[in-house]
């Protein structure tokens, strides 16, 4: 009896799990590419680059959303400048929130009464937020989805992987020194495991232009994530070296690439989004070409 009793939860948490799979799916239909920002370590800069990222991707023409999946400490609202705003809801779901006229945003931040409350949750609770929130948040159509991750391989990684059925691929951010470069290799073994396409590492904080002699130092080493790209065999992205105006503008709310005040940081997540779309476009055009095998193969 009791064994039949365990047979039912377990059938009727699958079935539960399934559906939630496939509100997700269905809400996120006109999405076009959703990708995710993770990293093995806090603090290496993902939340900096996923926010700069889609920044620059729609100054490039493209809707984007960006979806801020750290749940106990999400900075995205305020490294946009719009932390007091709060969520509305209407017949079609959750509205995003913008970030100046074009990036759509969504955070348990915006949830929050207060700036200075803490969401207080296990696994499986912040799990079905999560899960709400992927089926519940009204994006529309979009080219690109980011979702920021917290650091490390833990509830909202998995969480996130196991609801979107069908992620294009994850991004990992590391700074080059080797504590780092540990913790990110497992970020990548994590991103295998789950079969999620590796589209590359970012190396964040690669070396520092030192404002007074202009010669380069390299505070936290350089080159190391492009070295663990080469051995874990992951194509290498791009660096961004460290600059303390960074810092200052994702405090104040106006990351550093909705300007070209800093031509060298705006170039460097440029040119990282230029090689990620060359990489996007080398597969869609193999997948393409397998289509058309496929087709050969059955006529
Ligand atoms: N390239 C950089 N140069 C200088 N500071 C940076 C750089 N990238 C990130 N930061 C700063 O480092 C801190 C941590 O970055 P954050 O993006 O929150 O990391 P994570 O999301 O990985 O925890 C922030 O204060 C951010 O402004
Ligand atoms: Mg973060």
């Amino acid at each position: 009896m009791k064994k039949d009793n365990k047979k039912s939860e377990k059938i009727r948490s699958e079935e539960r799990a399934a559906n939630m799979k496939k509100l997700v799916s269905n809400n996120m239909s006109h999405i076009k590419y959703k990708y995710l920002v993770l990293s093995g370590k806090g603090g290496v800069g993902k939340t900096t680059v996923a926010t700069n990222l889609a920044i620059t991707l729609t100054q490039l023409g493209f809707a984007v959303g960006l979806f801020d999946a750290d749940i106990h400490g999400p900075n995205i609202p305020k490294m946009l400048g719009i932390e007091d705003q709060k969520f509305h809801t209407y017949e079609k779901g959750i509205i995003p929130v913008y970030a100046g006229h074009l990036l759509k945003v969504m955070s348990v931040a915006f949830l929050l009464k207060s700036k200075d409350d803490a969401v207080i949750f296990r696994g499986p609770l912040k799990h079905k937020l999560i899960g709400q929130l992927l089926s519940e948040v009204y994006w529309g159509v979009l080219d690109f989805l980011i979702v920021d991750l917290p650091p490390g391989t833990g509830d909202e990684a998995l969480s996130v992987a196991h609801l979107i059925d069908d992620v294009d691929g994850a991004i990992i951010v590391t700074t080059p020194q080797d504590v780092a470069l540990l913790d990110s290799r497992k970020a990548i073994t994590f991103a295998r495991q789950l079969k999620l396409p590796l589209i590359g590492i970012v190396e964040n904080m690669s070396g520092f232009n030192c404002p007074y002699c202009h010669k380069p130092i390299d505070l936290f080493k350089k080159g190391g994530g492009e070295k663990a790209a080469r051995e874990m065999k992951v194509p290498f992205l791009g660096r961004i070296p460290i600059e303390p105006e960074i810092v200052i503008r994702g405090d104040s709310g106006v990351p550093l690439t909705t300007s070209n005040e800093c031509p060298e940081i705006t170039q460097a997540f440029e040119e990282i989004c230029t090689k990620w779309n060359d990489l996007l476009e080398e597969k869609e055009i193999l997948n393409k070409q397998s289509v058309k095998l496929g087709k050969c193969q059955n006529e």
